[in-house]
């Protein structure tokens, strides 16, 4: 087959047949077809978009492009968690420790930073010698040992995503509804949990940016996870500001110790909680008994020690003091006395990205360093001056002037305080 014939099928926006998706979904997995070309495709299905059925042959194809691990077959129990993507979402750490300390064993199959947002697995890049589980059988032995494991896309598991994945991290291809559900449910199926906590993220630093968005993307998700036998609760947070205060590597590992250890950022120790009891309830807790045992996990240490485990059994170092820290920092201030009206979260992504915590070419290296703190959050009253956040740089030269000009333009002061908006939009699924 000639994909480029393939290509321009989508380009001119007919439908792709299961010959055409399984040479795309083959192509990217064994290397055989160019970047270029699947790069080319990617961008003509987030113009285009695809069908339902598209979509399914997509997340199919790219299911059984690796091993299938089956990991609800040997842990009944087990939990998956995953999030769309968005600004200062350091869930999946907290996440993980949590709820294994509660009894409830934790499937982490993570990604990388995409587009704007931070990726689990950079997070743990920070964490001085952590590998991610290589192989089932390694994966299987961290969840007897301790209760979760964190793996990544690879050569053995949904090879077609990890390529895909690096490719539209880089060329703007990450916002499309098929894309996004191909890819997390092809590793969602592939990793075999009978049980998925999913956050869709929606607002200003999420891929959708409207609820409608945000709603039929839960739905798709919803629906190809329970079509295949899954029980799925998933919720639709706000995502129109950070969720935690910090955005970066090791600024976010530190921030998940922090809540882990019974305090921290109060809206990222919130969403955690509120994903934590929905795993435990679809362990088969009632809601109030699910939501104190996590409280409780949190207040007597037990969540911050299952995650000193967690790290070791990965071969990492749980001490916060061997993170790696910025080489210098920019306070950025309040242009003028107000509240902060609004935060355009995605702008703060991509500076943060910029300073060194993400990708923009594919092969970049992570700077761990490097990242914002956020300090003003939305509704807060602010004076002039006052910092509103601060650039944290690791070793990657940039212009400081023009990164704090844009960093202070994220951040819309106004007269008015605005509406408070609820953190959690919506429930679906097991969670409804
Ligand atoms: N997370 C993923 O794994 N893939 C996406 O496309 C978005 C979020």
């Amino acid at each position: 087959m000639n994909f480029v014939e393939v290509i321009a099928r989508k380009r001119d926006g007919s439908e792709l047949s299961a010959d055409d998706v399984g040479a795309f979904v083959r192509g990217a997995s064994s290397g055989q077809v160019a970047d270029e070309q699947l790069a080319a495709m990617l961008m003509a299905i987030c113009i285009r978009g695809a069908s339902r059925g598209e979509t399914r042959l997509l997340v199919e194809a790219m299911r059984d492009s690796g091993a299938l691990w089956k990991t609800g077959e040997a842990f009944p129990d087990a939990v998956d968690k995953h999030s769309t993507g968005g600004v200062g979402d350091t869930v999946s750490l907290v996440f993980a420790p949590l709820v294994a300390a509660c009894g409830v064993p934790v499937v982490m199959m993570a990604g990388a930073g995409l587009g704007h947002t931070q990726g689990t697995l950079d997070k743990l890049a920070a964490i001085p010698g952590f590998r991610t589980a290589g192989s089932r059988a390694e994966a299987f032995d961290h969840l007897a040992r301790c209760g979760a494991f964190f793996a990544a896309q690879s050569q053995e598991i949904a090879p077609a995503d990890r390529k895909l994945y690096l490719l539209r991290d880089v060329t703007a291809t990450v916002p499309s509804l098929p894309l996004i559900v191909a890819s997390i449910m092809s590793k969602k199926l592939a990793v075999g949990a009978r049980r998925l906590v999913l956050d869709v993220k929606c607002g200003s630093g999420a891929f959708c940016k409207t609820p409608e968005e945000a709603r039929a993307l839960a739905e798709a998700l919803v629906g190809v996870g329970e079509g295949a036998g899954v029980a799925v609760a998933a919720m639709i947070t706000d995502m129109s500001q950070p969720l935690g205060d910090r955005l970066g590597c090791a600024s976010e590992v530190r921030a998940a110790v922090e809540v882990l250890g019974g305090g921290g950022d109060a809206r990222l120790r919130q969403l955690t909680v509120e994903l934590a009891a929905d795993a435990l309830r679809m362990a088969g807790r009632p809601r109030s008994a699910a939501l104190a045992e996590v409280e409780r996990a949190l207040a007597n240490g037990s969540a911050l020690a299952r995650y000193g485990e967690i790290v070791r059994a990965h071969g990492g170092d749980p001490d916060v003091a061997r993170l790696p820290r910025p080489r210098r920092t920019i306070p950025v201030g309040a242009p003028r006395d107000g509240f902060v009206a609004a935060i355009e979260a995605e702008a703060l992504g991509w500076i943060a990205v910029g300073l060194g915590a993400g990708r923009q070419r594919q092969g970049d290296q992570v700077d761990l360093a490097a990242g914002v703190k956020v300090q003003a959050r939305t509704g807060d009253m602010v004076e002039a001056g006052q910092p509103l956040a601060t650039l944290e740089l690791g070793e990657r030269p940039v212009d400081v002037e023009t990164m704090a000009a844009r960093a202070a333009a994220a951040f819309r002061i106004a007269d008015e305080r605005p509406p408070a908006a609820p953190l959690v939009i919506a429930r679906l699924g097991g969670a409804a």
